[in-house]
């Protein structure tokens, strides 16, 4: 028996295919969890459906894609947040210890189990915001029994939710104790034999390093992506967050898929990013908890016609936070973003962050039928609201998630 055709009816459809693309009387047809058909409901082609859902005129969008997320770890730092607000920099936290290396302590000795548990409920807030395809990144383990288990933990998740993981290795984060002063032996160890292992456990999507002083230079980075490169993985990079240390330049030149934070770059980063499509990431929720001052250069990368694209960073550090319509806000807000970039941010330029434009991110014939029904009189109210979620109802694959889901 064919799979059942389902109508979705009486919608204002944002595509966010070409520019935001609003079809202010759509529908679209599903099978198979695809899309088939979008466009004017009068344009509708004949044939009945085997099931109709009227969404009452609501706005329509692709499910909301979260390209950069920290989620899984254990405990918080809370008490680092209260210091940097004292005046303490998050380079200074870092340099004594803290930082980064606070949460790898926690999440070593944390079980898988209790990373799961403490993890979940971040993931569920994202959900309910109508997020269905989420980011996740390794990198609080940076040992290889460690990482291998934060990504089991992000496997484990996109199971037990309804949601996609992608999941990244960020073993390069920062340099763990045991390598102190050994940082080339250290990038060695995870090109040679991390990366082969773990991805030959299918549990590698992508590869980031965090390109910086207190992290690693661009000639560790490049090491790692011919490493990478030689697995047939993706790249991205933590890149020019607190200083400029031209990683963005040559993340560009090898095609990353994203650079990301990206506040000390300038001009000649936001051309190398548009010429080569790679996306440039911004993370205004942890520009905001560090009290950042100095900004991505938005109008630079618009001018160029650079991609942008919005994530929480949900991370212990830098951004405590599991919501991407506050990450929007805050886009539009801190940064300059129009609410139709803001919403591209997390639709379209997302899922190329990803390397997943040919799946999601819009709604199109051929991709994955994930798309979230707002209660909005605007699609400008996306990123207008804090605090407040206005999402009606999530459909993932073409099915509808119940709420109150139990897991969510
Ligand atoms: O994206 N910049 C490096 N990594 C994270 C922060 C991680 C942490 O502080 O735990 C970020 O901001
Ligand atoms: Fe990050």
């Amino acid at each position: 028996m064919s799979e059942p055709l389902k109508l979705w009816r009486n919608a204002r459809l944002v595509t966010c295919d070409a520019a935001a693309g609003v079809i202010a009387r759509g529908a679209l047809t599903t099978r198979a969890g695809r899309i088939e058909w979008v466009g004017e409901e009068a344009a509708l082609p004949a044939g009945a459906a085997d099931e109709v859902h009227d969404l009452t005129g609501a706005w329509v969008t692709p499910g909301l894609i979260d390209c950069h997320t920290h989620l899984v770890f254990a405990g918080t730092r809370a008490s680092e947040y209260a210091e940097r607000l004292r005046g303490r920099s998050y380079e200074d936290i870092a340099r004594a210890g803290g930082g980064i290396l606070a949460t790898v302590r926690a999440v070593r000795a944390a079980s898988e189990e209790q990373l799961f548990d403490e993890s979940a409920p971040r993931l569920a807030a994202l959900l309910s915001e109508g997020v269905t395809t989420v980011e996740i990144k390794s990198g609080y383990g940076l040992s290889l029994a460690d990482e291998a288990k934060m990504l089991r933990v992000a496997r484990h998740l996109g199971r037990a939710f309804p949601v996609t993981v992608r999941t990244t290795l960020l073993a390069a984060h920062t340099l763990p104790p045991e390598y102190r002063g050994r940082a080339d032996e250290y990038i060695e160890a995870i090109a040679r034999e991390w990366l082969p292992q773990l991805c030959a456990q299918g549990l590698i999507d992508a590869v980031d390093i965090f390109c910086e002083s207190i992290a690693f230079s661009v000639a560790q980075a490049e090491r790692l992506f011919a490493a990478a490169r030689a697995q047939g993985l993706p790249v991205k990079m933590h890149a020019e967050q607190l200083s400029n240390l031209g990683g963005t330049l040559m993340a560009a030149r090898q095609g990353a898929l994203s650079c990301d934070h990206l506040e000390y770059a300038g001009e000649a980063e936001a051309a190398a990013l548009a010429r080569a499509g790679t996306v440039a990431v911004l993370l205004p929720v942890a520009f905001y908890c560090l009290g950042a001052e100095r900004q991505p250069p938005v109008a630079a990368l618009r001018a160029h016609r650079a991609m942008l694209a919005i994530a929480s960073d949900c991370n212990p550090g830098s951004a405590p936070g599991a919501s991407l319509l506050t990450a929007m806000s805050m886009a539009t807000r801190l940064f300059g973003l129009t609410a139709e970039e803001a919403l591209l941010g997390v639709t379209r330029h997302a899922a190329r962050a990803l390397g997943l434009q040919g799946e999601r991110g819009t709604l199109a014939p051929g991709q994955v039928a994930d798309f979230v029904v707002w209660n909005l009189r605007s699609i400008e109210e996306l990123g207008y609201w804090i605090g407040f979620n206005p999402r009606r109802t999530v459909v993932r694959a073409a099915e509808v998630l119940r709420w109150p889901n139990p897991i969510l």
